[in-house]
């Protein structure tokens, strides 16, 4: 039995991540998990899983006497601690944002398997998560469909065979349509293939979120950026892709459901012994890929700028989005004025190289803040 803890258990991640420890009861326990404000699912799942640890946002009163065998922790000390528990070698972190960066340190500076879908902490701080892993034992294992895809094609390997590594993108609900002031909140929030959490829909739209991947990539498997191709696949049945240097495509295809890649990185190094969420059938749809248009898709090719200059830029690039992201879901931001608050802050922010932690959380700090402020002055010529 494997004891995990999981990070995000409320959100859409997590709820993949819990229907595999649901399918297997015998080989996995969810030993704790973190939530943040959503108690009535809080409440669903110690009931589920009889849990030893539950991290909160803050304290509810109500809750150490409902559930008096449960230990129950609070805010970012609680999300540090549960990541240190001994008795839990895996970690999996379905947090969204920076706040999933710190967790993810924790637990590979305690020398744990880290199962990760949480692209901001990667990209931010990728190189302090490998370098803690290889000085303490740890591992990182990645959950997003289109790493652990590529994480799966690689295996066995040498890396000098690899001419590039593709990472397929949907092109979002705008792919044939242009963006301008008539997209509506609700189009945006209507992913054509994946059923995801809000964020990462509207990063998905904007095609952002295609660009984080590309700093993902770049973290885990420790490639430059420009080995790592994205091609627009609107199907989203194959998710990676590499070609070696001997000419040969290797495609891995499944259905676009989360469950899939959650499936595959829990029994990592093992290859799960059957596919309980059923298979891709290559009979039922014809496969497309093409170029982005990096035109349209500006996020896209800013994000690639990003990637070459590094430093403290992709911490930026992060930050600036979790807020505009957030801005754009109360109506603060129209969505087609998004790509012009990005390249103001990214080409005014001073850039460093090789930035120390401390550098990286100011960075992500001082980017909010001044995104916050940026679309708060613009005020109704954003809108
Ligand atoms: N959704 C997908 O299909 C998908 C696919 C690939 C990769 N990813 C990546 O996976 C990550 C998670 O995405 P998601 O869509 O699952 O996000 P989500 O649905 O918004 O879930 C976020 C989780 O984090 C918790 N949370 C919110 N604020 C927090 C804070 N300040 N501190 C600690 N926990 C907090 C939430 O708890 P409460 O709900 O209780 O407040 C929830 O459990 C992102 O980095 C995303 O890019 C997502």
């Amino acid at each position: 039995m494997e004891n995990i803890i999981l990070l995000g258990a409320t959100g859409s991640v997590g709820s993949s991540v819990l229907d595999i420890i649901r399918t297997y009861p015998k080989r996995f326990s969810l030993y704790g998990f973190t939530s943040w404000s959503n108690i009535d699912k809080t409440v669903a799942l110690i009931k589920e899983f009889s849990p030893k640890y539950v991290v909160l946002k803050e304290k509810h009163d109500s809750l150490p006497l409902l559930f008096p065998k449960v230990e129950f922790m609070y805010g970012e000390e609680g999300l540090k601690y549960i990541c240190q528990i001994s008795d839990a070698p895996t970690v999996v972190s379905a947090l969204l944002g920076m706040n999933g960066f710190i967790p993810a340190l924790e637990t590979l500076n305690h020398g744990k398997k880290l199962i990760i879908a949480n692209k901001e902490a990667l990209v931010s701080g990728g190189k302090f998560l490998q370098e803690s892993a290889k000085k303490y034992g740890g591992s990182i294992i990645p959950l997003d469909s289109e790493h652990l895809a590529l994480f799966d094609l690689i295996r066995g390997k040498q890396k000098q065979e690899i001419k590039e590594l593709v990472l397929t993108a949907s092109g979002g609900p705008f792919l044939y349509r242009d963006i301008d002031a008539r997209i509506t909140k609700k189009e945006v929030l209507k992913h054509p293939t994946w059923n995801m959490g809000a964020s990462i829909t509207v990063g998905s739209a904007l095609m952002i979120n295609k660009g984080l991947e590309v700093i993902e990539a770049m973290r885990l498997f420790d490639l430059p950026e420009n080995q790592i191709k994205v091609l627009v696949h609107p199907q989203s049945l194959v998710h990676g892709a590499i070609s070696t240097i001997g000419g040969h495509w290797h495609l891995l295809a499944s259905p676009a459901d989360m469950r899939y890649p959650a499936l595959h990185a829990l029994f990592y190094p093992e290859t799960p012994f059957e596919a309980p969420f059923g298979e891709y059938d290559p009979t039922l749809k014809s496969l497309e890929f093409f170029e982005p248009d990096y035109n349209k898709f500006p996020l896209l090719a800013l994000s690639r700028q990003v990637a070459r200059e590094d430093g403290l830029l992709p911490t930026v690039l992060c930050a600036v989005m979790e807020v505009v992201i957030e801005q754009f879901l109360q109506d603060n931001i129209a969505f087609h004025k998004i790509p012009d608050i990005f390249q103001e802050i990214i080409q005014e922010y001073p850039n460093i190289t090789n930035p120390e932690i401390e550098e990286i959380l100011i960075a992500d700090k001082k980017a909010k803040i001044l995104t916050l402020e940026r679309i708060t002055y613009k005020g109704n010529d954003l809108r």
